[in-house]
């Protein structure tokens, strides 16, 4: 008895032991084999810690670099700020993991890299959106995406053109506009309460229908979970891109987050899905006169009809991406506006006085929109100090010359 468990253990030793031999063989080979291309990482891995080393930047730890720092994703544009306003406004560096991120807060040199083709790349940050959408307008990536995207953003942008909207769907925005005034009027004299239960609704509701055309209150007064789990899953994108530990998509999926997260995507995806199944289903070829007026989604299968250049998968992410550009935004501002306009009571009556002076009916239309100067500045103004996007992520593919420094 004792010699057989002997014997086996010598025959565990001989197979461990090959064992190990044979993964150092094949980590040799796969050395010799990528020994240029490792070479050449590492070359280019120095280069850009000794780059980063010439710059301002928060203390870092081994492995995670600042990842801690933005854990509390709420608060990671804050966190940001409040890291540029130590360093003077300058540009620093933040390592994301192994991820190095370069923050630039001078506003002309924002500019030197928004309109640089060596920054036409939007960062790899922006992959995480992925499998929810997977090249989008917002998050297409590669050469390959570049040419689909520039297609994409021809056809879809002048269907979301401001004016454009608000003529086609001006009916549609003023009635919806009159349920959320006559629910809002419920509050006044109550104290304080938060607009956002009032604002999310009223918002998607009113993107759903500009983009699918269909609401997104039910009958039975409910939100169409659509509207909500959308809203969790792009909280869930966000979480994950400040942990790079979770940028593996299996590894996501261990979490309670990533869970709910794919789960939340396949329900989405159905739902998009079976609009546009209905809609190819329904489809009547349009006349040009239709299509000013059509929702975004009908607009798309009719292109696809007749070009056969979109596929249904495409609009699904085309469709999914402008809902989130839309609605996330929207909702923000909306609130924030509603909140300064309350805390401003000069800026309140003045902007009374200028909408009893344009419109001149009960309802509005584009041409009068045009005319709410005050109004729109005062929007300007809300988002100047509450940017509800305010980091503009991109990829540098080559030097780029700042105003006091390089960086590629
Ligand atoms: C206050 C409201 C809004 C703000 C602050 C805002 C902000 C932004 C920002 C900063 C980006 C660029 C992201 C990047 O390049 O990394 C963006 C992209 C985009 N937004 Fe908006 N947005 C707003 C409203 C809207 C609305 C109402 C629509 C549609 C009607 C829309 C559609 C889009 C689309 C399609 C893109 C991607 C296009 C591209 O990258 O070229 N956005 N938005």
């Amino acid at each position: 008895m004792m010699s057989w468990l002997q014997s086996v253990s010598l025959i565990q030793d001989n197979f461990f032991t090959l064992g190990f031999f044979v993964v150092v063989l094949i980590i040799l080979r796969g050395f010799l084999r990528y020994r240029e291309d490792i070479q050449q990482f590492l070359e280019d891995r120095g280069k850009l810690v000794k780059f980063a080393a010439t710059l301002p930047g928060p203390k870092t730890l081994p492995l995670i670099g600042n990842a801690l720092a933005i854990r509390d994703t709420e608060k990671a544009i804050l966190t940001l700020s409040k890291m540029s306003r130590d360093m003077n406004g300058e540009t620093f560096r933040f390592w994301l993991g192994p991820f190095l991120k370069i923050v630039v807060p001078n506003p002309r040199d924002i500019q030197i890299i928004i309109s640089s083709s060596k920054a036409a790349h939007k960062d790899d940050v922006y992959k995480l959106m992925e499998p929810g959408v997977v090249g989008g307008l917002i998050n297409a990536n590669g050469d390959y995406s570049m040419t689909k995207f520039l297609a994409h953003k021809k056809l879809i942008q002048p269907m979301l053109n401001g004016g454009l909207v608000m003529d086609r769907f001006a009916k549609l925005f003023n009635f919806k506009s009159r349920g959320l005034v006559k629910r809002l009027e419920e509050k006044v004299d109550t104290g304080e309460f938060d607009v956002i239960e009032f604002i999310t609704s009223f918002i998607g509701d009113i993107t759903l229908e500009t983009l699918v055309g269909r609401p997104a209150i039910l009958e039975n007064g409910e939100v169409m979970p659509f509207l909500t789990e959308t809203q969790t899953a792009l909280h869930a994108t966000i979480y994950r891109m400040a942990r790079p530990w979770l940028y593996p998509y299996s590894l996501f999926c261990i979490t309670k987050k990533g869970r709910e997260y794919s789960e939340i995507i396949k329900r989405a995806h159905e739902f998009i899905d079976d609009n546009v199944s209905q809609a190819v289903d329904n489809y009547k070829p349009a006349k040009t006169e239709d299509i000013i007026n059509m929702p975004l989604l009908h607009f798309l299968v009719d292109h696809m009809m007749k070009t056969q250049e979109l596929t249904p998968v495409e609009i699904r992410y085309e469709l999914i991406t402008v809902f989130i550009a839309i609605f996330e935004t929207l909702e923000g501002i909306s609130c924030l506006l509603i909140l300064m306009i309350a805390m401003h009571p000069e800026a309140q009556r003045k902007i009374r006085k200028e909408i009893l002076q344009v419109m001149r009916n009960e309802t509005i239309n584009e041409p009068e929109t045009k005319r709410l100067n005050y109004l729109d500045l005062v929007i300007r103004e809300t988002i100047r100090l509450f940017p509800v996007g305010p980091v503009l992520p991109r990829k540098t593919t080559d030097e780029i010359k700042l105003s006091n420094l390089y960086f590629s």
